[in-house]
């Protein structure tokens, strides 16, 4: 289904060490540092992109690499960036069973106090024994994470809106009596839910505002955005989608398959495996990605070749009727400027992207 919007621009940011890929070759290893994120933020504000979404990890995946190992936390993260920027949207990306959401309630209530109400929440259920198992906490079942997701996403929404307190919830997972929460945040944040399975988009058919997803290829795209917008019309919702493409970009398209190979040649066999075999149990979201691809980008849609044929399938991702891209660089400093300076130009020209104040 495409879509008359145009595409926002956004950045899945490397709050973690090793983004993105699971590979030795050319890491830039300290971009998860503070000061990296800020500088890249800013750049990115003042290239026009609206969104920025971190990712959340506890532990990394071991290997040579030891796979997003260092993260810094994405609540406090954003606060920071929240103050540090004007326009753009900063989200958390915040783990349902380790959140009270009467917590999670005021944590963001306060993050748009502070920021003009440009604070988003990016929530996800969990999947990794690793983070999980050092902390005690059992997994749920695959659909029973996102029955807790939905009741959490349902009681954040509740607490903040002025009509529905006091709230009173009893769920299996939650019980809330005259539940409160102030200040409330002005406006209602957006939330969005990464995952892609069947039952991650019911969840957020219901509940939320954005599917923030994996796509192994362009074609695949379609039918993922019209299955999101199917199940958002059986609750007379609309539901707008987000992907995070990683654009590898030089001067010959041989140039950037070769680069792409030796980021293949040199992946963490071990981190890469960990992480296989704690998503696989139930996933949707990486099914139809081989292990290559998983360590190109941790999963996100590879875009290579020249800087024209990056610009092509961004727009074929516009045309799927994708809504948003957040990007990963093999260089996030480095790649953002040359993005803006080979690509962005093409992307208007093309007329498909909005980098307007939002
Ligand atoms: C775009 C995207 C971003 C994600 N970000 C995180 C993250 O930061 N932390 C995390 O633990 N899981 C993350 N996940 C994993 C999902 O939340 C989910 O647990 C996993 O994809 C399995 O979902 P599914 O089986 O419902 O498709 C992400 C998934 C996707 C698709």
């Amino acid at each position: 289904m495409a879509s008359s919007e145009k595409l926002q621009l956004g950045v899945f940011m490397p709050n973690c060490s090793n983004m993105p890929s699971i590979s030795t070759h050319a890491v830039v290893a300290d971009q998860w540092h503070y000061e990296n994120n800020e500088r890249i933020a800013l750049l990115a504000e003042r290239l026009g992109f609206r969104y920025l979404f971190p990712v959340s990890r506890w532990r990394g995946f071991g290997g040579t690499t030891n796979f997003l190992g260092i993260s810094l936390e994405t609540n406090t993260w954003a606060a920071a960036l929240l103050r540090a920027t004007r326009s753009i949207r900063v989200f958390s990306t915040v783990h349902v069973p380790l959140f009270h959401p009467v917590v999670m309630a005021k944590i963001g209530a306060t993050l748009a106090h502070m920021s003009g109400d440009r604070w988003g929440l990016n929530v996800v259920s969990g999947w990794s024994e690793r983070e999980f198992g050092m902390m005690g906490i059992t997994l749920a079942e695959h659909s029973r994470r996102y029955e807790r997701t939905g009741a959490f996403v349902d009681i954040l929404r509740k607490l903040w809106d002025p009509g529905q307190a006091p709230l009173d919830h009893h769920s299996e997972w939650y019980t809330i009596t005259a539940g409160v929460s102030l200040p409330r945040p002005a406006r209602m944040p957006e939330i969005a839910n990464a995952g892609v399975s069947a039952d991650a988009r019911a969840m957020t058919a219901e509940y939320c505002d954005w599917s923030f997803m994996s796509g192994a290829s362009i074609e695949a795209l379609p039918a993922l955005v019209n299955s999101v917008h199917a199940d958002a019309e059986r609750f007379q919702r609309k539901v707008r989608t987000a992907i995070f493409p990683f654009p590898l970009w030089r001067d010959s398209a041989s140039q950037a398959e070769d680069e792409l190979a030796r980021i293949i040649e040199h992946k963490d066999a071990e981190a890469t495996g960990n992480w296989l075999r704690d998503i696989g149990a139930g996933s949707g979201s990486f099914d139809t990605f081989t292990e290559n691809m998983l360590a190109a980008s941790g999963g996100g849609l590879n875009l290579i070749g020249t800087a024209e044929d990056v610009a092509e399938q961004l727009q074929a991702v516009h045309r799927s009727g994708v809504n948003a891209v957040m990007l990963t660089f093999q260089d996030y400093e480095r790649d953002l400027q040359r993005f803006a300076t080979d690509i962005l130009p093409l992307l208007k020209r093309m007329q498909i992207v909005d980098t307007s104040e939002a």
